[in-house]
């Protein structure tokens, strides 16, 4: 193997489809990212059906425009990583499909790799002194994991919601406070504005399970407040309910990874996933962090969203260590993070 390892990575698990090279698993050749982000918001969420069909439509140009802005052929890679699991299965198929047709054609390694665990290598990109191990906070659309990351390639979950992920309960208060789609974004403005302390809302517990997280009951609490002051006639500053919810969720938070910090000892905290993009709790883990002396990490935000940069990079980690498959590679719909 020559000192630079290219790898093209491909994602679509989702509403974005994106093509990206990747020296080294850290230096971002190109990246390029197509997102139906205005469709899907008309219907208030993904419409699984759309996403694949535009998938089709997009995916061949993406994966162009990434090897053009790289000034790279198909020769010159060293190997194909592609979203496999888990997401939207029609969407997942596409890129998994074109992946596998252009591994055919350039005889070149195919590479599954976990969409959690690229959004955990998104902060490789960024941070090139960070390497494992450290605990990793991955806060997403569809799932909310505090998760040790042993090596690049080694998980171990210790803990996981038992209900929406942190993304969702945004995206459902989001909604119910009038809102587009998806609007985790618009919550993290709009508390900008508010007064934290105006809506007293739960900090919901799991028993006996003190890493696992709820957030259905915080979500409901929103939902009831406005809803309440709808029926009589009242109208709700947002600015305050948004800026109650955040705190909600940052307080829900840190306080589990303070805890598993202190637990387990590690040194190094990092943020992953689309929530990873709000201010708020980047701002609370990086206090939190700082008052006990550990080292906090996250991905700048055009890195926080789904984009094929971090399948390249957790790609080029899964190719080091011989994680490649046939061609009878299919995509999963759920799949566990720690999981071969
Ligand atoms: O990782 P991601 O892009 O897609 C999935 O793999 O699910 O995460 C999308 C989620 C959405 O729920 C979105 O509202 C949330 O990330 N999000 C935010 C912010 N930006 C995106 N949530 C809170 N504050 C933000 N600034
Ligand atoms: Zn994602």
């Amino acid at each position: 193997m020559s000192d630079s390892v290219k790898i093209l990575g491909i994602e679509s698990s989702c509403d974005e489809t994106a093509a990206a090279v990747v020296e080294n698993g850290r230096k971002v050749l190109s990246s390029v990212i197509s997102t139906q982000v205005e469709e899907h918001r008309k219907y208030g969420g993904v419409v699984p059906e759309i996403a694949s069909r535009r998938h089709c439509e997009n995916i061949c140009w993406v994966v162009e425009g990434a090897m053009q802005e790289a000034g790279l052929t198909f020769a010159d890679l060293d190997g194909i990583a592609v979203t496999y699991a888990p997401g939207l299965i029609g969407a997942l198929l596409v890129g998994v499909n074109y992946a596998k047709g252009l591994a055919f054609a350039s005889g070149k390694p195919l590479i599954p790799t976990h969409h959690l665990r690229s959004h955990v290598a998104s902060n490789y990109l960024a941070h090139p002194d960070l390497e494992p191990p450290f605990l990793c906070m991955i806060a997403s659309g569809g799932h909310s994991h505090i998760v040790e990351v042993l090596d690049y390639t080694r998980f171990h979950v210790i803990g996981r919601t038992r209900d929406d992920a942190a993304g969702e309960a945004f995206d459902k208060a989001a909604r119910t406070m009038g809102f587009p789609y998806p609007g985790g974004q618009f919550i993290d403005k709009a508390a900008k504005l508010g007064n934290p302390g105006a809506f007293q809302l739960p900090r919901p517990h799991v028993a006996g399970s003190p890493y696992d997280f709820s957030f259905s009951g915080l979500k409901t609490a929103v939902i009831n407040i406005v809803h309440n002051a709808g029926q009589k006639g009242r109208r709700i500053n947002v600015n305050d309910l948004s800026a109650s919810f955040q705190a909600a969720v940052c307080d829900i938070i840190s306080e589990k990874l303070m805890a598993a910090l202190a637990e387990t000892g590690h040194q190094k905290l990092v943020l992953a996933g689309g929530v990873s993009a709000n201010s708020g709790l980047r701002a609370r883990l990086e206090g939190d962090c700082e008052k006990r002396g550990v080292q906090f990490f996250c991905p700048p935000l055009p890195l926080c969203g789904d984009n094929a940069a971090m399948v390249g990079s957790q790609g080029y980690y899964e190719f080091l260590a011989g994680n490649t498959a046939g061609l009878d590679l299919n995509a999963v719909a759920s799949k566990k993070i720690d999981i071969e």
